[in-house]
């Protein structure tokens, strides 16, 4: 009986010791991986969601470091993330790139109405010697952008009447990443402009505080947008591109194997996201379709010359914040 008594005595302590030498390797273990905290505005089923699982799995993979990942604001909304970014308090963002324009005007290439031609046109911009430049300016701001990932085009999404012409847009209330280019756009339609986080838009519009806002088909579905704003007009009219940075803090503290291991992964979940974006997009379109819930119009070629016409003039007016030679060169590529 004792003895039966001591061996059970015995099995019990063996067990205990293995679970607390394994629980205190795992921690050692993590202890020694090299966090990275991803923090993001947008859901999961999203491009950006999507790609930033893949650089999770990629980089955890490699057994160095540890990502965790933080989408649709519940760590960081829109400002505070590039605050954070710069504190070090994240080692990664994707903003729209719209959101840079406080450190380089220039980012608001994208907002030009009607600028790029493509998917590809607006790749090969960001891949030439003038993005490159321009994600090498935000050094200075403490970042390192490390690469584009596209959302595609913006549509217009609004509670009040089908958008068929620029007049239709008078007296709108519109809500905006950011102010400068896309304010001046508004207002050369006669509406107004609202800028607001990302998170707050929902409620704003279910509220009815703004009447509408321009966003790619995966955003207002994944959001929800389409439930409370019935009518979508399609018109492929500015763009949603993110820069994906890190802070030149976290990036100086790697050795450089660790570096190449990070951008192994950045490059991998890259190709991830720009194969996926086009088809989620597409498949959000249609969401909103059937669901009965929101109005869809596309502009015929026709209605959508006559937008490029009203809104060439800020072609000129932002020549010189955006750079003449950029928006050139953007223009050309197919
Ligand atoms: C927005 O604020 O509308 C977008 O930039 C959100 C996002 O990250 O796609």
């Amino acid at each position: 009986m004792k003895r039966i008594k001591a061996r059970k005595t015995g099995v019990v302590f063996t067990v205990v010791f293995l679970a607390a030498a394994f629980l205190l390797y795992g921690g050692i273990a993590n202890a020694q991986k090299i966090e990275v905290k991803f923090s993001h505005v947008v859901a999961d089923m999203t491009p950006k969601g999507q790609a930033c699982m893949k650089f999770k799995e990629l980089l955890d993979k490699t057994g160095v470091f540890d990502v965790k990942l933080y989408p649709s604001s519940m760590l960081y909304g829109d400002k505070e993330e590039l605050e954070a970014l710069r504190a070090n308090n994240v080692q990664v963002i994707a903003p729209s790139m719209t959101k840079m324009v406080g450190f380089n005007p220039q980012f608001q290439i994208v907002d030009m109405p009607f600028l790029f031609a493509s998917e590809d046109a607006a790749e090969t911009f960001w891949a030439s010697d003038k993005g490159k430049e321009m994600f090498n300016s935000l050094r200075r701001a403490g970042f390192i952008g490390i690469a584009q990932w596209p959302n595609g085009f913006t549509q217009f999404i609004n509670q009040k009447r089908p958008l068929k012409k620029p007049e239709d847009f008078k007296g709108l209330k519109l809500r905006v990443q950011s102010g400068g280019l896309l304010d001046a756009r508004n207002k050369t339609l006669g509406a107004g402009s609202q800028t607001m986080a990302f998170a707050e838009v929902y409620q704003a519009l279910n509220s009815k505080a703004i009447d509408g806002l321009d966003n790619t088909f995966n955003n207002h579905e994944t959001m929800k947008f389409y439930e409370v704003a019935k009518y979508l007009t399609i018109g492929n009219f500015t763009r949603i591109d993110y820069i994906v940075m890190t802070n030149v803090k976290f990036w100086d503290s790697l050795k450089p194997d660790q570096q190449n291991l990070f951008t192994d992964a950045m490059k991998q979940a890259t190709a991830y996201e720009r194969s996926l974006s086009e088809d989620l997009n597409d498949k959000s379109l249609e969401i909103m379709k059937k669901s009965g819930k929101v109005e869809v119009y596309t502009l015929t070629p026709a209605e959508r010359q006559e937008f490029v016409k009203a809104l060439a003039p800020l072609y000129k007016s932002y020549e010189d914040k955006i750079g003449k030679a950029n928006l050139d060169y953007a223009k050309s590529l197919k």
